[in-house]
C-alpha cells in the first residue's frame, strides 16, 4: 500500500538524527516547502520537492498546500485512572496547595482508593477512550505509567490494562512500574515494609508477565528518599527495567545524582534545580523531561529548560497527563507553554516535543523526524495553519487534521 501526499506547504523535521538534539542543535527545524512525501507500508520510503514529483502507482492525498510533519510523542503520562479528582481541583481555586491536598488524604492516595475499587474491565474501557482522545490531538506515541495501585493486586491490573492497550492500539506504547509512587495508607507506619513488598513481590510479578518496560519513583520529601529511590531503581534494573524518575518537583534531595548512577533514560519534572543538578546532567546521556503543563495547573515554577539548553542538556517536552496536578493530554499546548512561560523558540519546543520526546522513550530510530526508513507516524495540520510558527502560537487548540501512522 502506497501513499503520495503532494503540495506540502512546509515538510517539517526533515533530518536523520536518531538520537536527541542538544544545545545549539536545538535552534534549528529543518524543513522543505512545497514538498510531496511517500508512504510505503508505513514507511517513509522518500520525500523532494514538488518539482520533482514521481509519478507513482498510489493513493494521492492533495495537502494543498498543508504542513505535515512528525506526531508529538508524550513520554511522560499516568492515562490509566480510575477516576478525576475535580473536587481536588475547586479544593485548589479555595487555596489550597497540591502539597496540602496530599497531606489530608487527598492526591495520589485518593487515586489509589478509586483504583482499589474499580475492575479491570473498567479500567481499560475508559483508559482506551482516554488514548483514542489523545491519538486526535497528535501524539503518534506514548508512555504509561501505573502508581495509583500501590498494592501488588492493584499495580498489577495497572499493568495489564497498559499491556492490553499496547495490543490493542496502533501507536508504541512504553509501559512504566511506579509502585514507589507514594507510601500507601496500609504502610504509613512502615515505609521500609512497602518499599520491601515491591522489590519482593511486585517486580518479580511484573517481570513474571513481562508487564513493564521502565521502573519510576517518585523521589521527593514525603514520598521516597534519594537512598530508597537508588535502592528501588538497583532492583528495577536487575528485573531489566530501565529508570524514568520522577525528581526535584519541589525539592532537590539528590535524585537526579542517583537517576544518573543507575543510568536513567529520562528524569521528569525538574522545575527545582541546583547548579550540581546542572553539571550532573550536562555531563550525561540522561535526558531532561520537563512538563510545563503540570506547573500551569498547580501553579508552581516552571523548570528553567532555557538554561539546560543552554548547558547543553538534552531536554525533551511531554504532559504529564494525570488527575491530580495535569489532566490535559494536549501537547501543543505543552508546545506553547513552554514557549510561552519558558522562552523556548518555536524551533526549540517542536523539537523538544518530537525527536528528543521520541529519544526519551528510546524510539528516535524509528521516528520523530521525516527520514527515509523511519516509521512515518505523522500528522497533516489544519489549513488555517500556514507556518510552523503557528503551531505554538494558537495556544491550546487542536492543529491536528489528518493523522497517518
Ligand atoms: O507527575 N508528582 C508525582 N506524580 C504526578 C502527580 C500524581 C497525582 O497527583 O496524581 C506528577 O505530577
Ligand atoms: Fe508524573
Amino acid at each position: 500500500m502506497t501513499k503520495l501526499i503532494k503540495n506540502i506547504g512546509q515538510l517539517l523535521q526533515v533530518r536523520d538524527d536518531t538520537s536527541a538534539l542538544r544545545g545549539k542543535e536545538m535552534n534549528r527545524l529543518p524543513m522543505m516547502r512545497n514538498a510531496y512525501l511517500v508512504i510505503d507500508n508505513g514507511i517513509i520510503s522518500d520525500f523532494g520537492h514538488m518539482q520533482k514529483l514521481p509519478e507513482l502507482d498510489a493513493e494521492i492525498i492533495d495537502a494543498n498546500g498543508r504542513i505535515v510533519m512528525p506526531t508529538w510523542t508524550d513520554s511522560h503520562t499516568h492515562l490509566v485512572f480510575a477516576a478525576s479528582r475535580a473536587g481536588e481541583f475547586v479544593d485548589k481555586i479555595n487555596g489550597l496547595t497540591y502539597e496540602q491536598i496530599a497531606k489530608r488524604g487527598g492526591g495520589i492516595l485518593n487515586s489509589a482508593k478509586q483504583m482499589a475499587e474499580i475492575s479491570e474491565e473498567e479500567l481499560y474501557q475508559k483508559s482506551a477512550e482516554l488514548l483514542k482522545e489523545v491519538m486526535q490531538y497528535g501524539t503518534g506515541a506514548i508512555e504509561i505509567k501505573s502508581g495509583y495501585g500501590l498494592s501488588l493486586e492493584a499495580e498489577l491490573k495497572m499493568l495489564r490494562v497498559i499491556k492490553r492497550l499496547k495490543q490493542n492500539f496502533s501507536i508504541p506504547i512504553k509501559s512504566t512500574f511506579l509502585g514507589a509512587h507514594a507510601v500507601p495508607e496500609t504502610y504509613k507506619n512502615n515505609k521500609k515494609a512497602y518499599i520491601d513488598l515491591i522489590i519482593n513481590k511486585i517486580l518479580p510479578a511484573i517481570a513474571h508477565e513481562n508487564l513493564a518496560d521502565y521502573i519510576d519513583v517518585f523521589c521527593e520529601k514525603g514520598y521516597f528518599t534519594a537512598e530508597e529511590t537508588g535502592q528501588i531503581l538497583q532492583a528495577g534494573v536487575s528485573y531489566g527495567l530501565k529508570p524514568k524518575v520522577h525528581v526535584n518537583q519541589f525539592n532537590s534531595i539528590g535524585g537526579v545524582e542517583v537517576a544518573v548512577k543507575h543510568q536513567a533514560v529520562t528524569v521528569d519534572h525538574l522545575e527545582v534545580m541546583t547548579p550540581q543538578d546542572f553539571e550532573l546532567l550536562s555531563q550525561s546521556a540522561t535526558i531532561a523531561t520537563v512538563l510545563p503543563a503540570c506547573s500551569f495547573f498547580i501553579d508552581i515554577p516552571y523548570a528553567p529548560v532555557k538554561s539546560m539548553i543552554d548547558k547543553n542538556i538534552a531536554v525533551a517536552l511531554a504532559t504529564d497527563f494525570n488527575p491530580g496536578s495535569t489532566p490535559s493530554f494536549n501537547m501543543n499546548f505543552v508546545v506553547s507553554l513552554a514557549c510561552v512561560k519558558q522562552k523556548l523558540t518555536p524551533e526549540q519546543a517542536i523539537n523538544a516535543a518530537t525527536l528528543n520526546a521520541a529519544a526519551a522513550l528510546e524510539l528516535a530510530n524509528e521516528m520523530g523526524s521525516i527520514s527515509k526508513g523511519k516509521k512515518a507516524r505523522l500528522v497533516m495540520l489544519k489549513n488555517f495553519i500556514k507556518d510552523y510558527k503557528e503551531i505554538p502560537y494558537y495556544f491550546a487548540t487542536n492543529p491536528v487534521d489528518v493523522y497517518f501512522l
